[in-house]
Formats: C-alpha cells, sequence, structure tokens
C-alpha cells in the first residue's frame, strides 16, 4: 500500500492571524514545487488564524492544507468557548489533531473525550491526527506500548475506518515533546509499528497497512530523514520548529 506522507505544523498558542499570514507566506517562499509532489503539507494555527490563513490558500492557490489543533465534540449548543467541527469544515480544515498530549495532560482530555472528538470530525468529513503516546515513567517501566495500545483502544471506540485515508495516528512520546530529545528512529519506528499491529486488530490488515502514522516529538531539519526513512514512519508533527518558516521548509523539503 501506497501512504502520501502528511507533515503538519502544529502551531500550538503562537501565532495571531497577522503574523500567521506572514508566515504560511514565508514558508510558501521557502517552499519548491516537488516539496508538495508525494506528500500532504498541513499547518494547524490557533483558531482566530484559520480564517486568515484560508483565504490566503485559496486567494495564492498554495497546495498546503489547513488543519485545526482541537474541537468539541458536539455540532453547536451552549459550550461557552468551544469551536465545533461544524465550524472547522466550514473553513476547509481538513485535519484535526485530536487528543495531543498537551489536552490530555493540562485540560484533561480522557480517551472517551478523544474518541468523541474523533467521531466528530469524521462525521464532518475531515480526518483526525489522532495523537497518543507515553510519558517518560512509563517508558522506563517497559509500558510504552500498552500505554499507546490502550489510548489507541479508548480513542478509536466505535470509530470505523473507511476509506484508511480518513484517519491519521500521531506517535507522540511526551518526553519529547518541546524538549529537543528525540525518539531514537528505531525506538520511534518500533512503536508506529506497534501501533499498526493494533490497528489491524481494531480494523484489518490492509486498512491498516494504508494508515498513516506520523512522529511528533522534536523533529527538526537534521533528524526529519532519518525518522521519515523508517518503514512505519509516513510524516511527522512538527511543534516548535514548524513556526520558524526556514525549519519547516527544510522539513517538508528533507528530500532534497
Ligand atoms: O504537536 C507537536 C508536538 O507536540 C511536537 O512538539 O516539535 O515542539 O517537540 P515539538
Amino acid at each position: 500500500t501506497e501512504r502520501v506522507p502528511v507533515i503538519a505544523g502544529n502551531w500550538k498558542m503562537h501565532r495571531d492571524h497577522l503574523e500567521a499570514i506572514q508566515l504560511v507566506q514565508k514558508l510558501a517562499y521557502h517552499l519548491q514545487e516537488d516539496d508538495y509532489e508525494g506528500q500532504e503539507v498541513v499547518v494547524c494555527p490557533p483558531f482566530v488564524a484559520l480564517r486568515s490563513v484560508q483565504t490566503l490558500l485559496q486567494s495564492d492557490k498554495l497546495p498546503i492544507h489547513l488543519g485545526a489543533q482541537n474541537c468539541h465534540s458536539e455540532d453547536e449548543g451552549a459550550f461557552t468557548g468551544e469551536i465545533s467541527a461544524t465550524m472547522l469544515a466550514r473553513l476547509d480544515v481538513r485535519y484535526v489533531v485530536v487528543g495531543h498530549s498537551e489536552r490530555r495532560e493540562l485540560f484533561g482530555e480522557t480517551d472517551e473525550i478523544v474518541n468523541a472528538k474523533v467521531a466528530a470530525v469524521q462525521r464532518h468529513k475531515m480526518r483526525p491526527i489522532l495523537c497518543v503516546g507515553e510519558v517518560l515513567d512509563q517508558r522506563e517501566a517497559g509500558q510504552a506500548v500498552d500505554v499507546v495500545v490502550s489510548q489507541l483502544q479508548g480513542s478509536l471506540a466505535g470509530i470505523r475506518v473507511a476509506d484508511p485515508e480518513e484517519l491519521v495516528v500521531a506517535y507522540e512520546p511526551v518526553w519529547a515533546i518541546g524538549t529537543g530529545k528525540t525518539a531514537t528512529p528505531q525506538d520511534a519506528q518500533d512503536m508506529c509499528a506497534a501501533i499498526r499491529t493494533e490497528l489491524a486488530s481494531l480494523y484489518d490488515e490492509q486498512t491498516a497497512a494504508g494508515i498513516r502514522i506520523q512522529y511528533g516529538g522534536s523533529v527538526k531539519p537534521g533528524n526529519v530523514r532519518e525518522l521519515m526513512s523508517q518503514p512505519d514512519i509516513d510524516g511527522a508533527l512538527v511543534g516548535g520548529a514548524s513556526l520558524s518558516s526556514e525549519d519547516f521548509a527544510l522539513i517538508v523539503g528533507h528530500r532534497r
């Protein structure tokens, strides 16, 4: 199965709607036409910048896809301060990051909540980037695979995957996020292979073979090539380095 890699920049709570336009313009300037071939490029700005980035991508016909960093599981209602998948879909958002470790840790998102969000994203024909990953204690205790498998089972309970392109899984070891510590390519590969095995048991071999699995956690221009060359790693979810147009362009352009 040919899997088209997805390289996504998660800007987290950085860049207002004007800075967001500048960042995308600079990124487009640094990218070459070939960089868009055979892979998907995604930027995930904060909610308030989605509209301005959408407008820019449309007017300049840039082949960059729009992603959001979160959504609520309900389509509408009395949920002060929340944003629905319905609203995101209307902004041409293609990917929605769901269950990022910061959401799980700082905002109390459980697998059950994440599961409802995955369903909401799918309902609106967008694609969840479902984040999973262990914390340092769990890795040191040899529980990393068990933790990730249980996150997958909980977050994907009752979720159907008709077309494997509809779901992206991001493996982000929490100890590697924003720390400058990257999982070794072999450790990242081993976990991504374990994720694919679990996806095969949740779905079937063929579906699992088509689902893209990203690695995230201190991805930089200097380590992306080796990570991406692993057989079960089909992309990257990039935090800090996606805020620099030069670095993110080097990451996207790692095949040059
Ligand atoms: O979603 C992105 C990840 O949390 C990785 O962040 O590249 O700054 O380590 P980072």
